[in-house]
């Protein structure tokens, strides 16, 4: 569907556009002659435990009664009334997705109305791969690469453009901003879109979402993921939220069924048990305060490295030397780290490290500091 469009880019530019995801856990197995299983991805921030039993049941019924003979159901209108009850907002105003990517390429469409994007940045690539699909004139505008450790924090910057895109909690630098600042600045955009797809992960992250704004500013959307918080990757759910003309026009040009059955019954199963998805965000939280602590301890005792502040389950680490070689050490042991020279502003002395459950984080701490040593 997408064409690169290569009138935003200069030489430099085009030699970076590698587009490079974390999370290329199968590839990577194959190429290393190792199950999946036996890998540690810290390149991707999914967390590390077993998707939910009851999320699993519920597929495991889906398949009994259903299996795979059917259609999907068109307009999810299931799905997006369960969305709606857990955000209070209305259905209409809801559009679930393929994943949250699969609704940035909408965005981007949407964003291609309106004139000039600006991408606060080192920041996710899929949003220049967006607007690349659809010819949209985009820069990037540059984050500063300090920031203190208590978070939320105020947004930075207020690039002029005709169209802003936010992703909160911040990736890759795990900043949480605070909804306030981003409330003032909505105003100055004809499009402001808001990625949360950390946020339910992010201790404390809910109140800075921008969702209940939605109700307010015609000119705001707000794309979610349940990828990453219930370690369903493979299985592909997002969903966004605002203007209803929005959403309506693009459900009329899309592919008639992007969401798969299973898929649609995850999300009525994870968002329609209130209790269960507290407990599960409870668990998260804790795990996510516990292990950022632990691991912060850890690497800060390697010199010439720097471990950058993160409100959530991901962090940037900062060497004064080339991470290559470290990279390819942990790659050697089967740990994924995410390299960082495909992110604007950022070089091969940086990399993203996401946590993972207590025993793999020592193995992962222990091999980064012997990657040192080499
Ligand atoms: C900021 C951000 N938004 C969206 C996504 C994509 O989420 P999904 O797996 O739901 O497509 C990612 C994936 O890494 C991400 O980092």
């Amino acid at each position: 569907m997408c064409e690169l469009n290569t009138k935003n880019l200069n030489n430099k530019d085009m030699k970076k556009i590698n587009f490079k995801h974390g999370g290329n856990i199968l590839t990577q197995a194959k190429k290393l002659n190792l199950l999946p299983s036996e890998i540690i991805d810290s390149s991707a921030s999914l967390v590390p435990f077993e998707p939910p039993k009851p999320l699993l049941d519920a597929l495991t019924s889906e398949i009994n009664t259903l299996g795979f003979r059917y259609y999907p159901e068109r307009d999810q209108n299931n799905l997006r009334e369960i969305i709606g009850e857990f955000h209070q907002i209305n259905p209409d105003n809801i559009l679930p997705g393929n994943g949250a990517s699969e609704l940035i390429t909408w965005a981007g469409y949407e964003a291609s109305k309106f004139g000039v994007s600006c991408i606060p940045s080192p920041s996710f690539v899929d949003y220049e791969r967006s607007l690349n699909c659809w010819n949209a004139s985009f820069n990037n505008s540059e984050l500063p690469t300090n920031w203190s450790k208590s978070f939320p924090q105020p947004f930075p910057i207020k690039p002029i453009c005709d169209v802003l895109w936010i992703t909160n909690p911040h990736n890759p630098t795990g900043q949480l901003w605070d909804k306030n600042s981003l409330e003032i600045i909505l105003k100055n955009y004809k499009l402001v879109i808001c990625d949360e797809a950390f946020l339910a992960i992010t201790p404390n992250g809910e109140k800075e979402s921008l969702i209940p704004l939605t109700k307010i500013y015609d000119n705001l959307l707000v794309i979610r993921s349940l990828t990453k918080l219930f370690n369903i990757a493979g299985l592909r759910l997002g969903y966004i939220i605002g203007s209803s003309e929005k959403l309506k026009n693009w459900n009329t040009k899309r592919d008639p069924w992007p969401l798969n059955s299973f898929a649609i019954r995850a999300g009525i199963e994870i968002l329609s048990n209130r209790i269960f998805y507290k407990e599960w965000t409870k668990k998260i939280h804790e795990w996510v305060n516990t292990e950022k602590i632990w691991v912060f301890n850890k690497l800060s005792k390697i010199s010439n490295l720097r471990i950058h502040y993160s409100s959530t389950n991901f962090f940037l680490i900062e060497s004064q030397f080339s991470l290559s070689s470290n990279i390819n050490y942990l790659e050697t042991k089967g740990i994924l780290i995410r390299e960082c020279t495909s992110f604007k502003f950022l070089d091969e002395k940086w990399a993203r490290i996401s946590l993972q459950t207590r025993k793999n984080n020592k193995i992962l701490c222990k091999e980064i500091q012997n990657s040192f040593k080499k």
